[in-house]
């Protein structure tokens, strides 16, 4: 991906069945071929004992998934959702399982260290 170690920044690592949101700069093109930067959220969660950071952006229409900041589990904790039209995702592969997403969640690398976590400041999606 489009960031190296230089790019990194630290969150606490979330608890189980809970998510961190983090600034997230996005770079990507415009239509005329040009690279912007879009200021954006990731989200770093844990379910099931394992940790997946995830780019706070629905495949389908681009919104944030969580309408109350850091809120994107379903109420029985097994799903994500995207608040503005009910999309439903796995939270460990970011699989579309329900709704309108054309697509999953856009991965987002991170590094544990220990009760901290690393997780990237910026993703250039101009080459994805
Ligand atoms: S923007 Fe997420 S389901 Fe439509």
């Amino acid at each position: 991906m489009g960031y190296d170690k230089h790019d990194w920044q630290q969150v606490d690592r979330p608890d189980e069945g809970q998510a961190i949101c983090f600034e997230l700069r996005v770079t990507m093109r415009l239509t005329d071929g040009l690279p912007v930067d879009i200021p954006e959220q990731g989200f770093l969660l844990c379910f099931q004992g394992k940790l997946r950071a995830w780019r706070n952006h629905c495949p389908h229409a681009g919104s944030p998934l969580d309408w109350i900041p850091g809120r994107f589990f379903s109420d029985d904790g097994e799903q994500l959702i995207c608040h503005t039209h009910d999309a439903r995702f796995d939270p460990l592969s970011g699989a579309c399982i329900f709704g309108p997403c054309p697509r999953g969640l856009f991965p987002l690398d991170f590094q544990e260290r220990g009760d901290v976590v690393l997780v990237p400041q910026a993703v250039d999606i101009t080459t994805v």
